[in-house]
């Protein structure tokens, strides 16, 4: 396979079981993509195709039902994150793959710079280390110094979602999965994340993304999946 590809999936098919009801219900059906470094894939389709899930089984939230995900780690070789144990999963979430929602998950009482810095000290580096990059990455996207010590608990959802983005960016992932990131936002807010998308696919991360509106796709992606409704 060719070196500049992050992410190939095969064949990915995720349906749901609902024994109560003894019910079986298609999500996601034979999903074949790729993901490129420094490229954007967009998963497009109406709502209730499986988009959603789909991602959540490439960050594992979710186990497959069939299909392979061959993702590139950052040793150089291909695993299945279909067949990775629950500790290859847990260390690739720590090191490499970020997700982003359109929904900030923050304690009330932790600072901004924190809630950028954690992934950093999750990884063991320095208190003082951390925060510096976290504020250096917090300048980057001009949030204003106001807000750097008091908690996103409180922001405008476009803050909280510039937040949520530099979270996610601040460990230079290989790959980043974002699920609507844009969805909840005003409209001055939209083309400051769409440059934070803009300049992690210039840092070489490999992103994969639903976006809730046609021209973001038009402005962001590099390849287009369409997933259609099955049954
Ligand atoms: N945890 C779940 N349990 C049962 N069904 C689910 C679950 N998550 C999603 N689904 C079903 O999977 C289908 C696709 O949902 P989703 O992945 O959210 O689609 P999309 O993101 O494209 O709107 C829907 O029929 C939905 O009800
Ligand atoms: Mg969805």
């Amino acid at each position: 396979m060719y070196s500049n590809l992050i992410l190939r999936t095969e064949g990915l098919s995720k349906s749901f079981i609902l024994h109560e009801q003894q019910k079986h219900i298609p999500s996601a059906q034979n999903v074949s993509l790729e993901v490129k470094a420094g490229k954007l894939t967009a998963l497009t389709g109406a709502s209730g195709t499986g988009k959603s899930s789909f991602l959540k089984c490439i960050y594992r939230t979710y186990l497959p039902t069939e299909g392979a995900i061959y993702y590139h780690t950052d040793d150089g070789e291909w695993l299945d994150l279909a067949k990775a144990s629950e500790r290859e999963i847990l260390e690739l979430r720590r090191a490499e793959i970020s997700f982003v929602t359109q929904f900030l998950h923050c304690l009330p009482r932790q600072s901004t710079v924190d809630v950028v810095a954690k992934p950093l000290l999750d990884l063991g580096i320095e208190r003082i280390e951390a925060k510096d990059q976290a504020k250096e990455l917090l300048s980057q996207i001009k949030l204003p110094e106001r807000l750097w010590e008091i908690s996103p608990a409180t922001f405008s959802g476009g803050e909280k979602q510039r937040v949520n983005l530099a979270r996610a960016m601040i460990l230079h992932p290989r790959l980043l999965l974002l699920d609507e990131p844009t969805a909840s936002l005003d409209p001055v807010s939209i083309p400051r994340v769409i440059e934070m998308v803009r300049s992690v696919k210039k840092a070489g991360t490999g992103i994969l993304a639903i976006f809730h509106d046609q021209e973001l796709v038009k402005e962001l992606a590099d390849f287009e999946i369409n997933l259609v409704p099955t049954n």
